[in-house]
């Protein structure tokens, strides 16, 4: 692309009085003349954050993308956008990804950048990122941050998320002292980076590389490896050249390179959350995916990795075997092999000859560590729009399951009564939770995976049948029916369920059946009444009126599709 023809040079081409602004403040920190001469202005788009401990390194990742970019003869610029923690962020960081993708959107759109370098880590800085530069559609590449090392305990590998999950149920169990769960909390998280199992955040930078949006390597390096500051660097001189190229995100995220992504979750035993991301970020492009299409294009996959929650290793394990590059390499023909990515070659290019170095932690396609891995689209009258499972997360014997509804109207009555020792509950219930969906808890929050009331967990209960309408953190595991559309606040048949229900779950035949009768609901119905919004204004009060169901992503309606990044008028 010729330079008079980069959006940059709408700004700093310009020889009169706005010309001088716009360079002029620029210049306070010492900027060159010849910086605004037509070269491509990179936007480095940064979501650190000491309040986002994932992303806490991302001063030095962005340094590195500017050595990059310097180096290919590009003028870098960073900004920050809003940062998504998950540990510490209320209700939940969930509610937040699509006001984040504005704030993406819209620095973007409303700045002289000719290309954009998005760095993300915590599971919903990824696919906030992503859906706002989708929605400008210039030259991106994606960054993702890394995950730690592997936590270390009393000699024994411990997961970010899978093993608090685990020590807690000790705890409540009475099998663990506190003393050592408190001991746990500095060995578990040892360097800078984001959760080291596969969960969301590993699972989304899985996605970042296999959707072809990120370079090889993306995925697995850690935070702290010297490969992830060049992973950074190489970015940095990448994003120049694509601007040459006119390589813009929408000749990356292509239906092929959809339909790659979701067969790698497959493979991977990915988070379900990837299901609503990659969902929301097919809209902003306009590629036609459906929840259908999970189940349809990955269920028959086997997961390759054995990796937590579903399995043993770690993160830092799984770079050392070869990473997501092996991984591809193993599924072969199972992708399409034609899909473009980043740097300009094919994802078949850039992994055929990919070594895998151990297989214990990456299977061969051939004895794979769990044959069947895929999520499992559910349908039946308790989800007429669908709902999820993850077969490879739960336990199998569950997976055909018949059982007394356990109802909790809301997350709070579930703390409240879950260890109730009066709760009228055996192993064999099923536990519902509602209004923990979009506009429900507000946000979806990852509550699915709900804990065990306290006196099954005493006999060693480690497992029963849940069904909610939020999500589950990638990290969590157990038999766990999430996304359940419409969620209950939103009318679904979810909120209609009683006390003393039977519920049909067959994941072979993908039903979620709720076995009262038509007559029964409909009287039950009536007297349902809607919740009102948890604001009367602001942010809150926006998304409760515009969010959409899980199945379609939870995207807000009106964000839905793109802009482009045409120059706005001028500001002066
Ligand atoms: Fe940030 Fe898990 S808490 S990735």
């Amino acid at each position: 692309m010729g330079s008079a023809l980069r959006r940059s040079q709408a700004w700093f081409g310009r020889q009169d009085r706005d010309g001088f602004i716009y360079r002029s403040w620029l210049k306070n920190r010492g900027i060159p003349d010849d910086q605004f001469d037509g070269r491509p202005v990179i936007g480095i788009c940064n979501t650190f954050s000491e309040l986002t401990p994932c992303n806490a390194h991302f001063r030095t990742l962005a340094e590195q993308v500017k050595i990059g970019v310097w180096e290919s003869g590009g003028f870098p610029l960073e900004f920050p956008v809003m940062s998504l923690g998950e540990t510490l962020l209320r209700p939940t960081a969930m509610l937040f990804r699509n006001l984040v993708s504005m704030d993406v959107e819209e620095s973007i759109r409303g700045n002289p950048i000719d290309a954009v370098v998005l760095l993300m880590g915590c599971d919903k800085t990824t696919p906030a990122l992503l859906m706002g530069a989708a929605s400008c559609d210039l030259p991106t590449i994606g960054v993702s941050g890394g995950p730690m090392l592997s936590g270390k305990f009393r000699g024994a590998d411990i997961g970010s998320g899978t093993g608090v999950w685990q020590m807690s149920e000790a705890v409540r169990a009475g099998t663990l002292p506190i003393a050592e769960f408190r001991e746990a909390e500095s060995c578990m998280h040892r360097s800078a980076g984001h959760c080291m199992t596969m969960g969301t955040a590993s699972t989304m930078a899985s996605m970042v590389e296999a959707l072809g949006v990120g370079l090889p390597g993306n995925a697995a390096y850690p935070a702290v490896d010297a490969r992830r500051n060049l992973l950074a660097r190489l970015a940095g001189r990448r994003i120049v050249q694509m601007v040459e190229e006119d390589l813009k995100l929408s000749r990356i995220l292509t239906r092929g390179a959809f339909e790659n992504a979701i067969r790698v979750n497959a493979a991977i035993g990915g988070s379900t959350n990837a299901v609503i991301h990659l969902l929301a970020l097919a809209g902003r492009v306009g590629v036609p995916l459906a929840l259908a299409d999970w189940d349809a294009l990955g269920h028959d996959l086997p997961c390759l990795v054995d990796l937590q929650p579903s399995g043993r290793f770690l993160m830092e394990d799984f770079c050392y075997a070869g990473g997501l590059p092996a991984v591809i390499r193993e599924l072969g023909s199972v992708l399409d092999r034609e899909t473009l990515t980043v740097n300009g070659q094919t994802l078949w290019e850039n992994n055929r000859e990919a070594p895998n170095y151990n297989p214990a932690v990456i299977h061969p396609f051939s004895s794979p560590f769990k044959p069947r891995a895929g999520i499992a689209v559910l349908s039946g009258n308790l989800c007429p729009r669908g709902a999820v499972i993850k077969p490879s997360a739960a336990t199998p014997a569950l997976l055909k399951h018949r059982g007394r509804a356990v109802v909790f109207e809301n997350s709070d009555e579930m703390h409240a009564k879950v260890n109730d020792e009066g709760l009228d509950v055996d192993e064999t219930c099923v536990l519902v939770l509602k209004n923990c969906g979009p506009k429900g808890y507000p946000g979806m929050a990852e509550v699915g995976n709900m804990p065990l009331p306290a006196k099954l967990l005493r006999r060693g209960i480690t497992d029963m049948v849940r069904i909610s309408d939020g999500r589950m953190s990638g990290t969590a595991y157990g038999t766990v029916v999430l996304h359940v559309a419409p969620e209950a606040a939103a009318g679904g048949p979810l909120a209609l369920v009683a006390n003393g229900d039977m519920i049909e779950l067959d994941v072979e035949s993908r039903r979620l059946h709720l076995d009262v009768g038509e007559a029964e609901l409909a009287r039950r119905g009536r007297t349902w009444q809607a919740p009102g919004p948890p604001q009367e204004r602001g942010y809150t009060r926006l998304y409760f009126d515009h969010v959409l169901q899980a199945d379609t992503g939870a995207d807000l309606d009106f964000l839905v599709g793109a802009s482009g990044a045409a120059v706005p008028k001028d500001n002066h």
